[in-house]
């Protein structure tokens, strides 16, 4: 048993949620509950980011204050958590008093040990990226991330002195090449480190919505300092004892590329500067695209995951997210996929099995799971294979590795299918082979049992559900860890027949 502190990124508001803030939350609702399972202490933070020049240009364009858009949209980004369930134990929003107050208390901490100075900063702005560019990293004079030109920016800002942490930071990359995962997204950042850091602008003199510099209230701090320390600041005033010392430093924050150097450089340097412990680790995913292109609001190609969801409930989303993509690569995603994965894995390999399982136990042995009488319960020919599928899962789920994880399980579905056709249940029931069909009907029953505890993470519900039919509880104990061994399901338990757990999408 440990402790285990997972984040997403806070995301903007100056727009609606899509897919990719839904991907990023259900994947870190995964590695949670997995680390639940494990028995470990959790805390799961995601929220929203609220300041900074973008949000203030939506306001502005809606003819609202920036305030009252924040308002208006938090809204819209809790609905994605609670949507794909999420047990997110906190939502931060970085315009929360307590945020801000612990915000300007960090630079104060960065001010004092003297890395903090005044200077003039001019340079071409991307407020899709609230960050500066300069001519060489456009592509034809657009941001590389939105394909947005950058407007000219010239202000007296704060700066943090970024180059005096340049040989910590290499150093501290070098000493954890498990810092950043995976490994070509670690050389990705330490290639950037290695190319020599400049200094950053950290205060803005000319935007009025984020949060006053202590000592000069004329300017406000960088959106992206602010959003920062919000896995910091989140644990000084959410609900729960001792946040602080239980959960920093985080043991994941997790992402895509498009925000790596600012967790992997700014980040670690400022909390190296105010004086606190580095997060473990980072993890950058990839972008889930949609013709071809990453989605972004910016771009206006997004894809809404809130239809499917309130369609087919939250768990064919989930298990989708990470069997269609490999979870840390870039994918394609699309309805037509959506559909083809749903139809094809959940409603023929998953709810076929459950189906045909239950009502062969109803069938042949009045609805009671059989104890095998010629053999003890865990001498079946399906026990090695499954302990070796749950230890492949407890690896790669350690190693967030949501996709090899999933992988691993749906060998374990599809080995219960091949027995099924193997051992023919209909033909020893007709044989009257007793012995035989009562190992059998308890090896599937146990199967899916042991199913249910290994998907929990991914389809809660799904999981659930599946205990039902089987006539066990669902409370948090039937899914700890400690019950994914072969050779538990109790014999006797007696068996839910219903309706498909995924009724197939007919094609319009
Ligand atoms: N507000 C900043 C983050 C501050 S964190 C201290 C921000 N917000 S964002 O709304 O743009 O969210 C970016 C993040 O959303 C990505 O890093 C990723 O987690 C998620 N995604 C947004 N679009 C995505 C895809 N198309 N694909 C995968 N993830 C995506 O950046």
């Amino acid at each position: 048993m440990g402790t285990f502190y997972v984040t997403t990124p806070i995301y903007y508001v100056n727009d609606a949620p899509h897919i990719g803030h839904a991907y990023t939350t259900t994947a870190a609702d995964v590695v949670a509950r997995f680390h639940r399972q494990l028995g470990d202490d959790v805390f799961f933070l995601t929220g929203t980011d609220e300041h900074g020049n973008k949000v203030e240009q939506a306001a502005l364009e809606r003819g609202i204050t920036p305030r009252e858009h924040a308002d208006q949209m938090v809204g819209k980004f809790k609905e994605v958590a609670r949507k794909v369930d999420a047990t997110n134990d906190f939502f931060i929003r970085t315009t929360d008093p307590e945020h801000e107050a612990f915000v300007q208390r960090f630079v104060e901490r960065c001010r004092e040990s003297g890395d903090i100075f005044q200077g003039a900063y001019s340079g071409l702005y991307c407020s899709a990226c609230e960050a500066y560019y300069t001519e060489e990293n456009l592509v034809d004079g657009l941001c590389p991330d939105h394909g947005i030109k950058p407007t000219f920016m010239e202000e007296k800002n704060y700066f943090f002195r970024l180059s005096a942490y340049q040989e910590k930071l290499a150093a501290l990359y070098r000493a954890n090449p498990d810092f950043v995962r995976p490994r070509h997204r670690y050389n990705e950042a330490l290639s950037f480190i290695e190319q020599g850091l400049d200094d950053i602008s950290i205060s803005r003199a000319t935007l009025k919505w984020g949060i006053p510099v202590p000592w000069d209230e004329s300017q406000v701090i960088y959106v992206w300092v602010d959003a920062l320390i919000n896995y910091l600041s989140a644990l000084h005033y959410a609900p729960g004892d001792d946040l602080v010392r239980r959960f920093w430093p985080a043991t994941y924050h997790m992402m895509a590329q498009d925000i790596l150097k600012f967790h992997g450089i700014i980040w670690p340097a400022l909390l190296l500067s105010a004086g606190y412990d580095l997060p473990e680790h980072l993890f950058i995913h990839g972008y889930l695209k949609l013709g071809g292109e990453k989605m972004s609001k910016t771009r206006g190609n997004v894809m809404d995951p809130f239809p499917l969801i309130e369609e087919y409930g939250p768990d064919p989303f989930r298990f989708y997210c990470f069997r269609e993509v490999n979870f840390g690569q870039d994918g394609m995603v699309g309805d037509d996929s959506f559909k083809a994965r749903y139809n094809s894995e959940l409603a023929n390999d998953l709810g076929n099995l459950l189906s045909r399982s239950v009502s062969m136990i109803g069938k042949y042995r009045a609805g009671l799971v059989p104890i095998p009488a010629d053999r003890a319960p865990d001498v079946s020919p399906l026990a090695a294979g499954a302990v070796a599928v749950v230890a492949t899962v407890r690896t790669h789920l350690e190693e967030m590795d949501l996709s090899g994880a999933l992988d691993s399980i749906w060998e374990l579905v599809r080995r219960l299918n091949r027995y099924v056709e193997e051992q023919a249940p209909w033909k020893l029931a007709k044989a009257g082979e007793d012995g035989a069909l009562d190992a059998t009907l308890y090896d599937l029953a146990e199967g899916l049992r042991l199913l249910s505890v290994l998907l929990h993470p991914y389809m809660p519900g799904t999981s659930a559900r599946m205990r039902e039919r089987l006539g066990l509880g669902a409370d948090e104990a039937a899914f700890a860890w400690s019950e994914a061994q072969w050779g538990l399901m109790p014999a006797g338990s007696s068996v839910v027949q219903g309706d498909p757990l995924f009724p197939r999408i007919e094609s319009e």
